[in-house]
């Protein structure tokens, strides 16, 4: 059928005949699942589309596992039974599967053992994943657990079916106000996220409409976890915290107050009436003009514990995100600094929050710009459960116009030591609790698909999909693993369309950044308007807090304990001492760090303003060979696929020259410094 994207990595595509023919003649032809829960039969259903679609055979269905063998699917204790001479071993995780092939005489037995219903399917797509992906199957002995227990997605769609910061189309979930009646497309995401092991999806706003919570949308909220739950996605919902008064009457919402307290008690208790399996509930609260515990002189604790307790005998989680800050700071003031504002908010609280509170922090200390160092406040909670939130949704990075891979940045993000403990203490290891001990904790990607037939506008943009859903499965796999997997699924196993997809995906990320915003400035994105096109000054003098403090003197903001804001002395002493210094702070963060002259020299060898003009040149010459290199795959890739992408790639040619225009030539002007090779200021 023609390529739309709406399969995205889960095409199925037939395997050439050799290699078709070599799986056929290794894989028993038979399926047997063992339990009978919707996910074990969603696995099941999945196991024969894909084997039939990749190997144009249909699996047996049989309900006994026969003599000669079978591909045995089931929670690992029944498939230890089922199977003749499974080996005794360590329990699976939760969610974790195991995947073994086995021979015995004639028989050959394939199985798909999980440590809950989840592990099951998740291993069913892990094993599809491998005849898809080419992988021998021979001596298939692979155990595999998820790294964090939450792993979720949300969702920033309002309930007219408008996405706040979507770039693919409207609401899946939403339409006027209701839910929508057609619910194929969340059945179909659901399956997406399950390839990736998500377990938990967000569906509305964190910018909440109150009416959320009404009676009226809680059996159509049920619909949507009832589409979901045949692929394991436990339903989650934004509140508001103002929700006891808005919707509820009262005169109050103070966290402290007795009958707010029971208002969310109640209404907790019904919505789980109505959705047993739900998997928490997330607040934005305090931040951008959103309502919260301030109001009453209350802490951010106080906020979570009063919902997180009316979660708890439910099992439910509840996430409140460190994004809050002051939106109305006085830019003149040098020290003020909104990069402060998670950690000077959260450190301070850290141990007074619930078991079951999890706060969700954006990987760095502003807002997804293109290069941020990591939040601090991931090495400063030692008694509070993390999660980390990145965004999947291209907000900042060209929407859906422009080819932007986030897996290298998010990785540079996890890898990174915050020596919270000594050395060692990556933020992925913090989030997932492994650090000091948490319950709980984990990753939150913010998806925002939409009903567009490839989900997010472009079919390139789905690899951060797929990348963000693999990195919360295994944070260790790397970037270039992560590419070629997702092309290899997306787009064949041609070698040379692997190799250039690949390559692409895997420079995009400072190439973007080359144009856009290099040695920290973070983003020259216009932050006042649409957060897509250049504007060098719009985040300048006014108080969203997004400065670059740039002028005619120089470039940069001073976060050093010694003369600035003081964010650097957030971090870690060994961390902090890095920063704070200019001859050690790595040059692709000199400008966040530091306020220095153009004609300050980098550990490259080049001055800021030289370095500053090279980029931007570097980066739209880059982009210009990307469209050179998609050419080459002219009838390589399906033609529709083939032209979509190549008009994105023109497209964002055409822009990146635009952007290295405008931020050459307002620094030339404001330097009044030539650029060495004389190329800008001479329009
Ligand atoms: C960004 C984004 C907003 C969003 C906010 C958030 O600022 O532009 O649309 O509401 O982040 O994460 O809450």
């Amino acid at each position: 059928h023609a390529e739309t994207g709406a399969d995205a990595w889960l095409r199925y595509a037939a395997l050439d005949a050799a290699a078709a023919r070599r799986y056929v003649n290794t894989l028993p032809p038979v399926v047997v699942v063992l339990g009978n829960s919707p996910v074990e039969q969603t696995a099941q259903r999945e196991l024969i589309r894909g084997i039939r679609g990749m190997l144009g055979v249909t699996l047996r269905v049989s309900s006994t596992v026969p003599a000669e063998g079978a591909i045995v699917l089931g929670l690992d204790p029944a498939v230890r039974k089922a199977v003749p001479g499974t080996p005794a071993g360590n329990p699976l995780a939760e969610d974790g599967y195991a995947l073994s092939l086995r021979t015995a005489g004639t028989a050959r037995h394939l199985s798909i053992a999980g440590g809950s219903e989840r592990g099951v399917l998740y291993g069913t797509f892990a094993l599809l994943r491998k005849i898809a992906l080419g992988e021998a199957m021979e001596a298939l002995n692979e155990h595999s657990a998820p790294y964090a227990p939450v792993r979720w997605v949300n969702h920033w769609d309002n309930l007219d079916g408008t996405i706040e910061r979507g770039y693919g189309g409207r609401s899946i979930f939403w339409d006027k106000g209701v839910v929508r009646e057609d619910l194929s497309r969340v059945s179909e995401y659901g399956r997406l996220l399950a390839s990736l092991g998500i377990n938990g999806c967000s569906i509305n706003n964190v910018n909440t409409d109150p009416r959320i919570l009404t009676a009226e949308y809680l059996p159509q909220i049920a619909r949507i976890a009832e589409a979901f739950r045949p692929w394991g996605v436990r339903l989650v919902l934004s509140v508001d915290f103002g929700s006891p008064q808005r919707v509820g009457g009262l005169a109050t919402f103070d966290p402290l107050d007795a009958g707010v307290a029971a208002w969310w008690k109640a209404k907790t208790d019904e919505l789980y009436r109505a959705v047993p399996d739900l998997a928490g509930l997330l607040l934005k609260a305090d931040s951008e003009g959103r309502i919260g515990p301030s109001a009453y002189g209350r802490t951010h604790a106080d906020a979570a514990n009063v919902i997180a307790r009316a979660l708890k005998p439910h099992g439910g989680l509840f996430f409140y995100r460190g994004f809050v800050y002051d939106h109305h700071m006085d830019w003149r003031n040098l020290k003020n600094d909104r990069a402060r504002a998670a950690y000077d908010n959260f450190n301070r609280l850290d141990g007074q929050f619930d078991d079951n509170v999890v706060i969700q922090i954006k990987h760095g200390p502003i807002d997804f710009q293109v290069r941020e160092p990591a939040s601090p406040l991931f090495g400063a909670l030692e008694h509070t459960n993390q999660a980390i939130e990145l965004q999947v949704t291209q907000e900042y990075f060209g929407q859906a116009r422009q080819l932007v891979f986030l897996v290298p940045m998010w990785k540079e993000a996890l890898d990174f030591d915050m020596q919270a403990r000594g050395a060692g203490t990556p933020v992925k290891a913090l989030v997932a609790g492994k650090v000091f001990q948490r319950p709980t904790g984990g990753f939150v990607g913010v998806s925002n698909v939409g009903l567009d037939a490839n989900w997010l506008g472009n079919h390139m943009s789905q690899a951060n999909l797929y990348g963000y859903g693999r990195l919360a499965w295994n944070p260790d796999l790397t970037s270039q693993q992560i590419a070629a997997e997702w092309t290899r699924l997306t787009f064949g196993n041609d070698p040379q369309v692997v190799q250039t997809i690949e390559s692409l995906q895997l420079k995009s990320w400072r190439v973007f950044e080359d144009y856009t915003g290099p040695l920290g400035l973070q983003t020259l994105t216009d932050i006042v308007g649409n957060h897509y096109g250049v504007s060098v000054e719009a985040s300048e003098r006014n108080g969203w807090g997004q400065w670059h403090r740039s002028d005619e003197k120089g470039a940069g903001m001073d976060r050093t304990v010694a003369t600035g804001t003081g964010y650097a002395g957030q971090y870690r002493p060994a961390v902090a001492k890095r920063y704070e210094s200019l001859a050690t702070c790595p040059d692709e963060l000199l400008l966040f760090f530091h306020h220095v002259p153009y004609t300050h020299m980098l550990h490259s060898g080049k001055t800021v303003i030289q370095t500053l003009y090279d980029l931007h040149y570097d980066g739209a010459v880059s982009v210009e060979g990307y469209v050179n290199s998609w050419k080459l795959l002219k009838g390589r890739v399906d033609e529709r696929r083939y032209a979509e992408v190549l008009a994105q790639l023109e497209y964002h040619a055409g822009q990146a020259q635009v952007w290295r225009d405008a931020v050459n030539n307002w620094f030339h002007r404001a330097s009044g410094i030539a650029d060495a090779k004389g190329r800008v200021g001479h329009q």
